[in-house]
């Protein structure tokens, strides 16, 4: 357990390739669906790109799928969070929390490294509120210490209802740019690299790899997960990962009007503005469910056309064999409706369908992403 001062050795170099292997857990919306349950209203609001009231941006992790390690304090505490490139702060669980249920949580009493800051952390959900208060305490990713990140010590959870009561993972580790930020607190990423402790990129692997689901590097590119060459194309705004979309056709046949997409880790499926994505499924055989999703025939993979998307000049493709989910006996077409609201919208999110194809290179120190196929 105590492994401090190998842990500070090993953060010294730079260059190193940091890896955090990442598991899937099923979605709680996936979970809902599998038992019948039918979703409250406030359970299918998705609102992680809304807005409130005060402007401040708001997540729903019913869609999460991929969680890893991380520990945090001295000694430290381990815990698992969702790496979210769609949003930018880092949360854990307090031992002060009144309704975290079994997960493992983080009590600065206990911590020879905790900072006191103090100052009250609110969130405000479709859901419900999610209340907390900050601290300062070295987080440890993969193997690299980060040297007293400011952090959401949470107290109440109510806002992420069952998502987390029933959640694998304990806190959200926000990979998005610092301008997302709730309360302005530099994120892991960008502390990490202020501290030299990583070169200022980090990559996502979401296939199996030596028996887990997925791997993050922080700090580089790990060649071995992707084939050909990584195509860059550059971030258009730095909030979420936010890129260009040249088109999205199917058989030659533009299927979207909307320019802009942003890529997701913290979402399961690919979302798209509702009108364009009824089409799409229309266009590949798909036929309405719940909440904005689809079903699909799970035999159309042998004949189904591909869906094309083009970024920055370069066509990318999905064939139906990607875009079809086996959800034990039915098929889940990959893609979703959802009319994100301006200023962040219209918009499509490239999810977790997108990132399991392509290997995905966020390049924070030139302001691009790059992709290639996963292998
Ligand atoms: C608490 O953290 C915030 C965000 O990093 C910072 O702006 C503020 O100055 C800190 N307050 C104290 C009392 O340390």
């Amino acid at each position: 357990m105590f492994k401090i001062s190998v842990v500070a050795t090993l953060a010294a170099s730079a260059s190193a390739l940091v890896k955090v292997p990442l598991t899937k857990m099923t979605t709680m919306r996936q979970a809902y669906r599998e038992s019948g349950f039918v979703e409250s209203p406030e359970m299918t609001k998705f609102n992680k790109y809304g807005a409130t009231e005060d402007n401040v941006e708001i997540h729903n992790y019913m869609d999460a799928q991929f969680y890893g390690p991380i520990s945090v304090g001295t000694p430290p505490v381990e815990l698992n969070v969702i790496f979210d490139t769609g949003s930018s702060n880092l949360w854990v669980p307090s031992k002060q929390c009144t309704n975290c249920g079994s997960h493992p949580t983080y009590d600065d009493t206990a911590s020879s490294s905790y900072g006191k800051n103090g100052t009250k952390f609110h969130i405000q959900y479709g859901s419900g509120p999610v209340d907390g208060f900050l601290s300062s305490d070295d987080v440890t990713v993969g193997k690299v210490l980060v040297k007293q990140q400011t952090f959401a010590e949470i107290t109440n959870v109510q806002g992420l209802g069952m998502a987390y009561k029933v959640g694998k993972f304990d806190g959200i580790l926000g990979l998005g740019w610092p301008s997302i930020a709730v309360d302005q607190i530099p994120p892991v990423f960008t502390t990490m690299v202020a501290q030299g402790a990583v070169d200022p990129v980090f990559s996502f692997y979401l296939s199996n790899t030596n028996g887990v689901d997925g791997e993050l590097t922080f700090g580089g590119i790990d060649k071995s997960h992707y084939t050909g060459d990584l195509t860059y194309v550059p971030v258009t705004a730095k909030n979420y990962w936010t890129i260009g979309l040249d088109a999205m056709t199917v058989n030659g046949k533009p299927v979207t009007s909307v320019k802009k997409a942003i890529v997701d880790s913290g979402t399961s499926l690919i979302a798209g503005p509702k009108a364009e994505v009824k089409a799409l499924a229309k266009m590949v055989g798909a036929f309405p469910f719940l909440n904005g999703e689809f079903l699909i025939g799970c035999k159309k993979a042998a004949t189904a056309p591909d869906i094309t998307i083009t970024l920055s000049g370069k066509d990318y493709t999905l064939t139906a064999e990607d875009y079809i989910i086996h959800n034990g006996p039915l098929c889940l077409f990959a893609f979703v409706g959802i009319d994100i609201p301006a200023p962040a919208g219209p918009l499509w999110i490239l999810g977790d369908p997108w990132m399991r194809k392509y290997y995905t290179v966020f390049d924070y120190g030139n302001s691009q992403v790059g992709f290639a196929k996963a292998a």
